[in-house]
């Protein structure tokens, strides 16, 4: 190589990353990939429904937020809210909703469909989930499918922010990458199922360019994930570990039916601030 050549580096590795290159990292990442997001996942999503993950179990089928007739009139806030479309069905049994991401090009997609479709939209809003411009005990309940969880290198800070802004007796919800999954290649193929990484490793992923984090995603073990959640001065109440059902055929990323065969792919949270 010439001396003044410069060898360009694109670099995937488990490293450290702050909170500050966490957050720079994703927001640009989801910037960047917010169109292709929706138009990769749209469909499986829909406009108006909450899915809550790849296994494709919608809140009509779980109830993790309760009686949806109950959520009229209640007070509830979407965070990693992507394209809002959780908060659209949320807003569509009459719940007072806002929606919020740390991503405008993920709020520009909510936008999109709210264009397209009819009855009533979330408020939406910006903002980092581990430092929200909400006052305290502002909802009845708090929630997120896949939003901000595994994307913040604070998540024990990230527990207690949305505890802060539940009412007293209000519900968190949030689902996330089974913890299981993390000791494992993330693809969707045979290679998927053999472990090759300890669970116990709570080192991010990275990638970089130029040793510039480009996108973090965080890792914490399920003893963790429900250590936060109480330290935060909330009660667990369930962690649901939906299984991959038989007339899902789609792959999303390393989630494919294959592997929900085997193991976990999604583990949803959800905990109350004592009355
Ligand atoms: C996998 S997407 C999930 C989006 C949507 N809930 C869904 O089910 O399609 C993750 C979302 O989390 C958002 N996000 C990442 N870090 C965040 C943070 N610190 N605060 C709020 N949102 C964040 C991203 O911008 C992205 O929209």
């Amino acid at each position: 190589m010439d001396e003044w050549q410069v060898e360009y580096t694109e670099a995937v590795a488990r490293r450290e990353s702050s909170q500050a290159e966490t957050v720079t990292a994703n927001r640009g990442w989801w910037d960047r990939e917010a169109t292709d997001y929706l138009a990769e996942h749209g469909s499986f999503l829909g406009d108006c429904d909450l899915v809550w993950g790849p296994e494709g179990w919608t809140e009509e089928d779980l109830h993790v937020l309760g009686d949806p007739a109950a959520l009229e009139g209640r007070t509830v806030l979407e965070f990693g809210a992507g394209g809002a479309q959780g908060g659209r069905w949320c807003a569509s049994r009459g719940a007072r909703i806002v929606s919020t991401d740390l991503s405008a090009g993920m709020l520009g997609t909510a936008r999109t469909i709210d264009d397209r479709t009819d009855g009533p939209a979330p408020l939406l809003a910006q903002a980092d989930a581990t430092r929200l411009p909400f006052a305290d005990a502002s909802f009845d309940i708090v929630f997120s499918a896949y939003g901000a969880t595994p994307f913040v290198a604070d998540s024990a800070g990230l527990m207690v922010e949305l505890a802060r802004v539940l009412r007293p007796g209000g519900l968190l919800a949030f689902s996330t990458t089974h913890p299981v999954r993390w000791a494992f290649p993330d693809v969707p193929g045979p290679e998927g199922l053999t472990a090759n990484a300890s669970y116990f490793d709570e080192r991010p992923y990275v990638e970089a360019s130029w040793d510039e984090a480009s996108y973090v995603e965080h890792h914490r073990t399920m003893g963790h994930r429900i250590a936060e959640l109480v330290e935060a001065g909330l009660v667990l109440r369930a962690v649901h570990e939906p299984e991959w059902p038989q007339d899902n055929t789609e792959v999303w990323g390393g989630w494919s039916p294959l592997r929900g065969q085997h193991l976990p792919g999604t583990a949803i949270f959800v905990a109350t601030r004592p009355a």
